[in-house]
Order: structure tokens, then sequence, then C-alpha cells
């Protein structure tokens, strides 16, 4: 059990027509309320930082924390960095022992994206790390500083993205976007199904929170098998501790530390279940 990488869990959610989830962690205690989650419910996890919310909580400190929570779980779980953008961090993540590395070039010309990704793919490969990247670009943004407009994924793009870096998984935009969707959500499954159609690797799908039961699994269906989920475990931390503090305005340090726990607990769980990653551990 324990820590794999991203290619190993997807190869067997591929197999087995199921989705994983990419929880973003930010904290001791979401790394505990995930893990208990993942294990509750024997499913296998990836646990991901993205770069951009480094700045609160520094890679050198978060890093060896998800690394030896992932050593130590009864389930498998890849340990991932969630858009890598500046080659130096995804070199510290790969030192660190991370099993996996994005590398997000959606902002660049198609060929820039492929010549920047092949240099990633080839710096991992010496970790026996697994990469992934993006082709179009996912609208909102991962800490919801910038609104960027949603690029649906051309299918010849991807093919020829994929064909040109040989990442492991591909990340693309078909309707989804990062943080809270300001109307409902309106996913083009048939573009995932003729993407999966010219590219081997499994598909991802970032902005989870927010998409209906149904929808993820009509995705997975279609070729997604890696969610990314942040936005909805961050909001229920927030929410339960309001209620919290608004019920008993004496609380203490630890009632509120294991509210945490239990909000991001109750929210990967809830997505482990809408992906039916569960007992698949
Ligand atoms: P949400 O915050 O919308 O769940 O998206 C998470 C994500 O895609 C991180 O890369």
């Amino acid at each position: 059990m324990a820590l794999v990488t991203l290619k190993q869990i997807l190869q067997e959610a591929d197999q087995s027509g199921y989705g994983v989830g990419s929880f973003n962690v930010v904290n001791m205690e979401t790394i505990i309320g995930t893990i208990k989650a993942a294990e509750e419910t024997r499913s296998p996890i990836i646990m991901q930082a993205a770069q951009v919310r480094l700045k609160h909580s520094p890679l050198h400190l978060l890093g060896p924390m998800m690394l030896e929570a992932a050593k130590r779980a009864l389930v498998p779980v890849a340990v991932h960095l969630d858009h890598g953008t500046d080659l130096a961090v995804i070199k510290q993540a790969l030192d660190l022992g991370f099993t996996s590395v994005m590398f997000d070039g959606s902002h660049l010309p198609l060929e820039k994206n492929i010549a920047e990704t092949l240099k990633v793919v080839k710096l991992a490969r010496n970790y026996g790390a697994s990469v992934e990247a993006e082709i179009g670009r996912v609208g909102g943004s991962e800490d919801n500083s910038e609104d960027i407009e949603m690029v649906t994924t051309q299918v010849c793009d991807a093919q020829q993205f994929y064909e040109g870096t040989g990442v492991d998984a591909l990340a693309i935009a078909i309707g989804n976007v990062h943080g809270i969707y300001k109307s409902k959500p309106r996913l083009q499954f048939q573009r995932i199904r003729e993407i999966d159609g010219v590219v081997a690797a499994p598909l991802v799908l970032h902005g989870g929170s927010g998409i209906t039961v149904d929808d993820f699994r009509q995705c997975i269906q279609c070729g997604i098998k890696k969610i990314n989920v942040q936005t909805a475990t961050l909001t229920n931390i927030v929410e339960q501790v309001k209620q919290l503090l608004q019920l008993n305005k004496q609380v203490d340090y630890f009632t509120y530390h294991h509210s945490i726990i239990d909000a991001a607990y109750v929210s990967v769980k809830h997505h482990i279940e809408a992906f039916q990653s569960n007992n698949h551990a």
C-alpha cells in the first residue's frame, strides 16, 4: 500500500472504470482528514499541493508531511504537485519524493507547451515520477485570483500534444472551471469521448467542486480518471468552523482543530463515493 505513482493509481482506475479524487491539502489538518476518508472508504487517492498556494503553506514543510502521511496510509496514495509552473518548484517537489508533478503550460502556444512539458517529462523520469500536463485552458484560477476564460480543448491539439510529450495524464478543458461555478456547469461529454479516442493517457478533470454526482459519473464513463477537488473542501471547512464558533463562543483550540479535520474528511468522503473509487484499495 502507501506511496505510489500517479501512473499506477490511474492505470488501475482505467482498468476497473472508476475515477480517483485528487484532493488539495493545505496543512496537517486537511492531510489527516483526507487520509482518514480514504482509509475508511478503502479508496486509492491522490493528495496534491498547488504551487500557487505554497506562499501560505511552504513546500519544504507541507511536502514532508504529505509524504509521511502517504507512506503510513493503509491505502495507495500518490503525492502530486498541482499546477507547477516553475521548474525550480517542480524539482523541489521531486527532490522531496513527490511521485507525480503537473506542469501547467496551458497559457503557452501548443508547440511551446509541448517543448516545456518535455523538459519536465525528462526531469521526472530520472525520479521515476509521473507527469500531468494541460491542453486547452481550464477556466477560473486555482486561488480565485483571476477569472481566466475557459478555452475548450481541441481533439487534434490533444493528440499532437500527447504524441509529442508522452505524459502520464492529460488535463482537458470541456466546460470545467476552477472555484465556484457562476452558473450550472455544462460539460461537453462528447468532447471527452473524442479526446479519449486519440489520447492513450488517462484524462484529468480540474474544477471538480460544484459538479453533480451524475455528471462526475458520466465524465468517468467518457474517459476522465483523475478529478481535482479543492474549493468544496476549503468551503466546507470555513462553514463548519463558522457554525462551531456561532454555537459556542468559548471554543478551545483543539475543538476547532478537530472541526477542520472533520470538515475535510466529510468533503473528501463525499467525492470518493461520487467517483466510485471506494472499496478499490
Ligand atoms: P476546484 O477548486 O474548483 O475544486 O478545482 C480544484 C482544481 O482543479 C485544482 O487543480
